[in-house]
């Protein structure tokens, strides 16, 4: 499969604050709207659609990256379920959710613990979905999938919501947008755990990071 997504150019300036709904309580922390939540929407169910023309008939198991993926991930399965609803041909899925933590008192290793799953044995000989709100430099991403992998799973494919434009040593199978190098928050995309209750992916402003720092 080709990569195809919705590339934001750098010199986007988004979209006013003023032109969309956003809470009161973060409106003087943001820059602008960078992808409404529609047009999110929209997008989510044309990945759908091409997961599902993709994976024939054969089960598949989503694995959703928690905290992030969360709000993507109910998402893109409704638009699967409705696909396989009103289709003669449908797949089977069973959802998994996971967390990832690096290794507090080994950061030579580099390894990531998978959390929030008895076993991920279960992954053996079916074709995993990984979804994931955003692959930033893709070093996490390819942990997970050493970790994935070394459980035989038949095939595993990622579906990431975001593409930070730069660097990726990993880019997955399915993405939605590529965004430019800039903090992103919103849609269940946080900035230390703030900004998840933001329908919108926004940009954070200075004040925002100076506010919500730990
Ligand atoms: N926003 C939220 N989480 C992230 C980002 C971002 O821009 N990059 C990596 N994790
Ligand atoms: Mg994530």
């Amino acid at each position: 499969m080709t990569e195809s997504y919705i590339e934001i150019p750098d010199n986007s300036k988004g979209y006013n604050l003023d032109m969309f709904c956003v809470p009161k309580h973060y409106e003087q922390y943001l820059d602008s709207v960078l992808i409404p939540h529609g047009v999110i929407s929209d997008r989510t169910e044309r990945l759908a659609r091409n997961i599902v023309k993709d994976m024939g008939e054969d089960e598949l198991v989503v694995l959703c990256v928690l905290k992030g993926g969360y709000k993507f991930c109910a998402d893109l399965l409704d638009y699967i379920k409705a696909l396989n609803r009103n289709s003669e041909r449908s797949i089977r899925m069973s959802v998994d959710f996971i967390r990832l933590k690096s290794y507090e008192n080994d950061k030579s290793s580099g390894d990531i613990r998978v959390i929030g799953i008895d076993s991920l044995s279960t992954l053996a000989g079916k074709n995993v979905l990984i979804v994931e709100d955003i692959v930033d430099t893709g070093r996490t991403m390819k942990k997970l999938l050493k970790v994935v992998n070394e459980n035989s799973p038949k095939s595993v494919q990622v579906c990431s919501l975001l593409v930070k434009r730069g660097k990726n040593e990993y880019r997955p199978a399915y993405i939605g947008f590529e965004v430019p190098d800039k903090f992103v928050v919103g849609y269940a995309l946080d900035y230390n755990e703030y900004f998840r209750d933001l329908n919108h992916i926004c940009i954070i402003n200075d004040e925002g990071k100076k506010k919500f720092a730990v």
